[in-house]
């Protein structure tokens, strides 16, 4: 036999081993379950799995823009003028988010601490924190009287006259680092000198650079992937304690950083975030994509923080004893975990609140792409491409009886800070997470190209088989000439017509 034949021959026995191989693989294996069940087996907080470092220890950078508000109003404010805040910022701070202390603690469940340092990035502000002066809410003073609501008259009047004689006002000015890192109050000094359990510095974010939010123990998905990254208690409880309803307490979904893999359209994904001491959940809004990752984008609906008279849901949240006095829709009241502090929460410049509260205030106007806090998660994986997750803070000015300075104030939710804490995948995750999406999806459709293959292998083999047989069909008829296409082949040694022309070759 000669090479060509042999050729045709290996061609039509590989077509057809290929495609009994195909169709026995698509009959016996079912490679897109396998391939998904694999994916799951993977994304699990074990050690060595394939996400359980970059969960550890996640590369790609956070950063954590502030916005301040500043009143340039502040003595009309309190004559009884609308507020008109300008604002002020980004001020940026790369944040290291690394896990410490991860231990297994067995049952599918591992311990861990956040611990978040924030280091600022000048080239990503728009002004020097350490100079740049905000007018802003008294927010000590505020918390003081607030937290004398309830004593009585004759110790409130004396602190009173404590403020005045020390000039308190509604209103301060400090520098940006001073307002986010803390500085000492004057007040709360002058307090300290006689309880001394108060603490004589003030900051939005005090303490908050190399601390943690309590340790978190999380499921590790390895039992249900759809458990994977999902709390199970944090600082030790299931439950927390500060909301009036077991359905506000709860403590539900992820932290916001892992999400199990294989998710849908359709699905309530719920983050509990400490700073809000709630948790929350977000729906999904439309695909993207992300550096070429295709992503769904999940975003909390307007539910999320309507008032409880629009979300029964939401009912536990609001702590008045009379539920007329419980806020509007788009601000939760967190004054029970800081420290009776009245800060509200809301979205940055009231994004899906009550339109009075904008209204309330000069200077704030919300937009959706600004102001929306969203996650944009790879559904195959569930790995988070791109987040931001915004929120403002707000003081609660209300008349405080005792406190003359207060006689003008009306309840304003009045804007003090917002920030954005945004990451977006790095290139290295990208490649890598691409490098896998197409694995995924080529490995179900492995028995389809082997069936293809076979085919085409099949025809072209049947084909040229066919030819051969027609060729030595004609040849053996028509002896008068010679093609010639055959001069390359082998087999040309049986065609007579061309012995005569390769005597030496043959001999
Ligand atoms: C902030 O407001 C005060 C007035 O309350 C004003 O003097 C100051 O220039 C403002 N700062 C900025 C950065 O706009
Ligand atoms: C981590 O664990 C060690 C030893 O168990 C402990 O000393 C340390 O305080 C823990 N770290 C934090 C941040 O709690
Ligand atoms: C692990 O599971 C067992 C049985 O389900 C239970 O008795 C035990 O308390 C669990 N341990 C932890 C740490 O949750
Ligand atoms: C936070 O701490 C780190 C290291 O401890 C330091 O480099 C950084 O400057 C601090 N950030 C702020 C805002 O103080
Ligand atoms: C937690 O989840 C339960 C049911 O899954 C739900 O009824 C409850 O409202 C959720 N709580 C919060 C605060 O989202
Ligand atoms: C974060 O949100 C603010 C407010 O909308 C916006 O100005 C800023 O560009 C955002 N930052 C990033 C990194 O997306």
């Amino acid at each position: 036999m000669t090479c060509k034949t042999c050729l045709i021959y290996a061609s039509i026995v590989t077509g057809v081993l290929m495609l009994v191989a195909g169709f026995g693989i698509l009959l016996a294996v079912d490679l897109k379950t396998r391939m998904e069940q694999k994916l799951k087996a993977e994304i699990t907080l074990t050690e060595g799995s394939k996400v359980f470092q970059s969960w550890k220890n996640p590369p790609p950078p956070v950063f954590m823009e502030f916005f301040f508000f500043n009143v340039t109003n502040p003595d009309g404010f309190m004559d009884g003028e609308k507020p008109h805040l300008t604002q002020m910022g980004p001020y940026t701070y790369r944040e290291y988010r690394p896990k410490d202390n991860v231990t297994f603690v067995g049952n599918g469940t591992v311990s861990a601490l956040t611990t978040k340092t924030f280091v600022f990035v000048p080239e990503m502000s728009a002004g020097d924190p350490s100079s740049d002066l905000v007018t802003t809410v008294n927010i000590p003073a505020v918390a003081v009287m607030n937290k004398l609501k309830d004593v009585g008259f004759l110790i409130r009047s004396s602190i009173a006259m404590f403020m005045s004689s020390m000039k308190t006002t509604m209103f301060m000015t400090h520098t940006v680092d001073e307002l986010l890192w803390g500085f000492k109050d004057p007040l709360l000094s002058r307090l300290r000198s006689v309880k001394p359990e108060v603490d004589e510095n003030f900051g939005l974010m005090l303490y908050k650079n190399g601390s943690n939010d309590g340790e978190f123990v999380y499921y590790t998905g390895e039992n249900n992937y759809l458990d994977y990254g999902r709390i199970h208690t944090w600082k030790g409880e299931k439950l927390m304690s500060y909301w009036a309803t077991r359905q506000s307490n709860m403590i539900n979904g992820s932290d916001g950083s892992a999400f199990h893999p294989f998710l849908t359209k359709e699905e309530r994904l719920n983050v509990f975030t400490a700073d809000l001491c709630r948790s929350i959940y977000m729906l999904f809004e439309k695909e993207v994509t992300v550096k070429g990752i295709p992503a769904y984008r999940y975003t909390p609906p307007r539910a999320v923080l309507a008032s409880g008279k629009n979300n029964p849901e939401n009912e536990g949240f609001c702590l008045e004893t009379n539920k007329e006095k419980c806020l509007d829709d788009g601000v939760l009241n967190v004054a029970v975990c800081r420290k009776g502090a009245p800060v509200i929460v809301s979205f940055p410049h009231f994004y899906l609140a009550d339109e009075k509260y904008v209204e309330d205030i000069e200077g704030v106007s919300p937009v959706h792409e600004h102001h929306q806090t969203f996650l944009d998660l790879n559904p195959t994986t569930g790995l988070p491409v791109r987040a931001a997750k915004r929120a403002q803070i707000n003081i609660k000015l209300d008349r405080i009886t005792g406190f003359p300075m207060t006689r003008k104030l009306i309840g304003t939710i009045f804007p003090v800070m917002f920030l954005n804490e945004s990451v977006v995948i790095d290139d290295a995750s990208a490649q890598r997470l691409q490098n896998l999406l197409f694995i995924v999806k080529l490995v179900p459709n492995f028995p389809f190209v082997l069936l293809a293959l076979g085919a085409i292998m099949l025809i072209i083999g049947l084909v040229f088989f066919f030819l051969a047989r027609q060729k030595k069909d004609s040849s053996k008829t028509e002896t008068s000439y010679s093609p010639v296409t055959t001069k390359d082949e082998d087999s040309v040694g049986k065609n007579g017509a061309f012995i005569g022309m390769t005597p030496v070759e043959k001999s």
